[in-house]
């Protein structure tokens, strides 16, 4: 199979707090540092890339670099479409439109427009060729919501397709659902943790693609996870060369329960190998709160595996 790196565009999702962001960025750092110009598409008014990979702070809704052949743009679904309104209005401003109501009614009316149009955007930034843009890229890094959130706008382009079906809308909405169905430019990666409705989660989206777009899983990342620090064997040696000392008794009983955690995590695991899927370690880092370094960590450890 193709190396994910080769891809125009890789969609990255799964439950909230896995570790998205993290692995978004891990994988943009990879991509970059391989020659490649790569961007980092963060939805919603997040921004977390920049400092995460201590970058200066961007301007709103703008590409701005972070690193050499790096960039990252932080796309807010509410201004995507206002912007695409006022481009379908003319002349009728930007603050008008927000004020007027036109805009809530708008995006209550046409369920997945917003969606779409931040796909649009998506779409946009995996052209070679682009019109007014300074950058083009050749890897798009979409750091997707969470698995609900995302499917429903990678469904957009069916569900606002039924309603748009001639113009300019007509055609873009069809440009975004052959990027998202073709799997020479676009590839999806899951993100789970080795909890059990972690693991039950990512193979219902598995099913979600396949049924919506006949898309598979290109691997799953599991992340977080607890290295078996001890053999059964060399547990049972613990134990009794402890048997006197309550505690280095203490200390067997906490070593049986890591090792339980991480044997229950590799069963995990196992459910998803069940079905095929390619699945990547990342292991649990001792951080309050992974910075550069351990964002650099989780890309060494994705380096040749996707
Ligand atoms: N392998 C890991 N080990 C330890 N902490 C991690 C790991 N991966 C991510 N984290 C931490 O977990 C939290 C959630 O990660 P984040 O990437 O923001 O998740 P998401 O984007 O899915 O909400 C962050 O504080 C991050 O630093
Ligand atoms: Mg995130």
């Amino acid at each position: 199979m193709r190396s994910a790196l080769e891809q125009r565009l890789l969609v990255i999702t799964g439950k909230g707090g896995v570790g998205k962001t993290t692995v978004a960025a891990a994988i943009g750092l990879l991509s970059a540092r391989a020659g490649t110009r790569t961007i980092v598409a963060e939805l919603g008014q997040q921004a977390r890339l920049p400092a995460l990979l201590q970058a200066g702070a961007p301007q709103p809704g703008t590409e701005s670099q972070l690193a050499p052949k790096l960039w990252s743009i932080s796309i807010d679904p509410d201004q995507a479409l206002l912007e695409w309104l006022q481009s379908l209005g003319g002349r009728v401003p930007g603050r008008v439109l927000a004020r007027s109501g036109t805009f809530q009614y708008f995006a209550a009316a046409a369920p997945g427009a917003k969606e779409l149009v931040s796909m649009v955007k998506i779409w946009e930034l995996t052209r070679r060729q682009r019109t007014r843009a300074r950058h083009s890229y050749e890897l798009v890094v979409l750091d997707a919501p969470a698995t609900g959130h995302a499917l429903g706008m990678l469904e957009s382009p069916r569900t606002f397709g039924a309603i748009a079906r001639v113009g300019p809308v007509a055609a873009q909405t069809a440009s975004v659902r052959e990027l998202l169905e073709d799997p020479a430019r676009t590839s999806y990666l899951a993100v789970a943790q080795p909890t059990e409705m972690a693991i039950t989660e990512t193979l219902e989206l598995a099913d979600r693609l396949a049924g919506g777009f006949g898309r598979e899983l290109h691997a799953v990342i599991v992340n977080g996870v607890l290295a078996q620090r001890f053999s059964a064997a060399e547990l049972d040696q613990l134990e009794r060369a402890s048997e006197d000392e309550a505690l280095a008794r203490a200390a067997v009983l906490a070593a049986r329960a890591a090792h339980a955690r991480a044997r229950f995590q590799r069963n995990q695991l196992a459910r998803l190998r069940r079905r095929r899927l390619r699945v990547v370690t990342v292991p649990f880092q001792f951080a309050s709160e992974l910075a550069l370094a351990g964002v650099e960590g989780v890309a060494e450890r994705l380096r040749g595996r996707l």
